[in-house]
């Protein structure tokens, strides 16, 4: 059975390319809304729960120049990746304020009420135990803390994504048997923006906010089929020998040019939700 962790060690630079920048204009949303401040004036604290390459830490530590912040990933392939992004986007200064530790998101080493501010995106959906994970927020968070979040909403199945089915029909084509391995217990996507208010107010957050909305992305044919072969399917390329790869590849490529344009454009919808640590 394969971990996340080493799903993600393993891809990590190539997420940082292929996956990061689809995420990222839906993911710094969570960041907005009022800068996190202390009453005392002392630098408000900020923990990015799964952070991956850094993306919402390094904006974090971007946008707020008081904030201290810290990217937890259990992955320490994305937080090398991490590490370099943020070298390399923030002056001396921001990465000063910013650290990256690796840990399991349910089980947090941070002591209680010492963060103002929890954000995370995409990750909510690959931890074994959600509930849990809210509760080590709940408890690290000060009291009137915020927690904010975005991850999937299980999607309308009745509805796929053209380039998908066109991508099935490819392997089809070449007669390819899916014999990957299952992955680890993981909590899935969200049913509904309901589901994910609920399961903070239960672990007792107030003031919970939590909306459906859509992440869109715009592809074309060709990068698609890069972005198949290279990311999001590349365990199956890797299966095949290199006259099945170039099949496969050609196969992908006729299917993907039989698509109308409008075609590329990828749907699909999220939850965003936030609430305050009573
Ligand atoms: C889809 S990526 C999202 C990364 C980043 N937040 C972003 O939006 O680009 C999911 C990340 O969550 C991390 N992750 C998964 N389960 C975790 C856990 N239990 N504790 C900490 N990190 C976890 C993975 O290693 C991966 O880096």
């Amino acid at each position: 059975m394969g971990t996340i962790q080493a799903r993600y060690d393993a891809s990590a630079a190539r997420y940082r390319r292929w996956w990061e920048p689809v995420l990222a204009p839906t993911a710094v949303r969570v960041l907005d809304g009022e800068p996190p401040a202390r009453a005392d004036g002392s630098a408000p604290r900020i923990l990015d729960l799964g952070t991956g390459a850094g993306l919402l830490a390094i904006e974090a530590a971007r946008r707020w120049p008081a904030a201290r912040v810290i990217g937890l990933d259990v992955s320490t392939g994305m937080l090398g990746v991490a590490g370099r992004e943020a070298d390399g986007r923030l002056g001396p200064d921001g990465r000063r304020r910013l650290e990256f530790v690796a840990g399991d998101a349910g089980r947090l080493s941070f002591d209680d009420a010492s963060f103002d501010l929890v954000v995370s995106s995409f990750v909510l959906q690959l931890v074994a135990d959600r509930q849990s994970v809210v509760a080590e927020v709940g408890r690290v968070l000060r009291p009137g803390g915020r927690f904010a979040a975005v991850t999937w909403m299980a999607a309308d199945h009745d509805a796929p994504f053209a380039p998908d089915e066109a991508f099935e029909d490819a392997l089809d084509d070449i007669d390819y048997r899916d014999e990957s391995e299952a992955e680890e217990e993981r909590s899935g996507d969200y049913l509904s923006a309901d589901e994910a208010a609920t399961e903070l107010r239960d672990a007792g957050f107030a003031d919970v906010q939590a909306d459906a909305i859509e992440l869109i992305h715009p592809y074309d044919p060709s990068t698609y089929a890069a972005f198949l072969e290279e990311y999001a399917e590349r365990e199956v390329f890797e299966d095949l020998t290199p006259s099945g790869r170039r099949r496969l590849r050609d196969a992908t490529r006729s299917r993907l040019g039989k698509l109308p344009a409008e075609a590329f454009t990828w749907r699909v919808p999220v939850v965003q939700a936030s609430g305050r640590r009573g």
